[in-house]
């Protein structure tokens, strides 16, 4: 059996497996979708977001993309944002990045010529790196200067979030959503808490929205 026929086969299997447990299941989800998360991690197929944290369909609005950047001059990043945000409504969004990203780990390294849209994406990584670069430099080995550019980078991405417009003026309003970035380690299977950010957090003014 080729690889998508079993994918296929899954999925029939998977659908039957919900309905005998819960007849009502599609009908209730086909109607109206109320996550009340968005989740922001990497592509990598390790970290499957739904799967780690045991989320069943409709309870989180998801974006992947490489090393779990939310780059505010990306309309693909900006726009899920704006849905989930102003639309869906979400109390809480999450970034979730992991170790030994293999995003995180080529932007330590030269820029890849037969690669150039991903040099382009992994430039904010090496922005990042040059940001802390004495406290990357410091450590000893290339692993330790992957693991900690992994934790900066998902703290880097919660302050890239609070300084959108999209979350300043739902901070302002409604008091939503809550900001947290998270790290899950490929090797365990568990999540670490590494920042998080309440509505109304301290901004540098320099990133703050005035009226
Ligand atoms: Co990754």
């Amino acid at each position: 059996m080729k690889t998508f026929e079993k994918l296929l086969l899954e999925n029939k299997a998977w659908a039957q497996d919900k309905t005998t447990v819960d007849p009502g299941f599609f009908e209730r989800l086909a109607d109206i979708q109320k996550p009340e998360v968005l989740w922001i991690g990497c592509s990598d197929s390790r970290v499957p977001s739904e799967i780690i944290v045991n989320a069943q369909p409709g309870e989180m609005f998801v974006h992947r993309n490489i090393a779990n950047q939310m780059i505010t001059t990306d309309f693909n990043s900006l726009s899920v944002l704006q849905y989930a945000v102003d639309v869906l409504k979400v109390s809480h969004v999450i970034v979730c990045g992991h170790y030994n990203c293999g995003g995180v780990r080529a932007s330590l390294k030269r820029q890849n010529p037969g690669l150039l849209m991903v040099n382009k994406w992994l430039k904010h990584l090496k922005d990042v790196y040059r940001l802390h670069q004495s406290e990357l430099e410091s450590l000893g080995s290339e692993n330790d200067r992957v693991h900690r550019l992994v934790e900066l980078n998902v703290i880097e991405q919660i302050y890239n979030l609070a300084h959108t417009s999209i979350i300043q003026s739902a901070w302002k309003k409604e008091q939503r959503p809550s900001l947290h970035g998270w790290v899950y380690g490929l090797d365990n299977g568990i999540i670490k808490e590494l920042i998080s950010l309440p509505p109304g957090s301290e901004i540098n003014p320099i990133y703050q929205y005035s009226d």
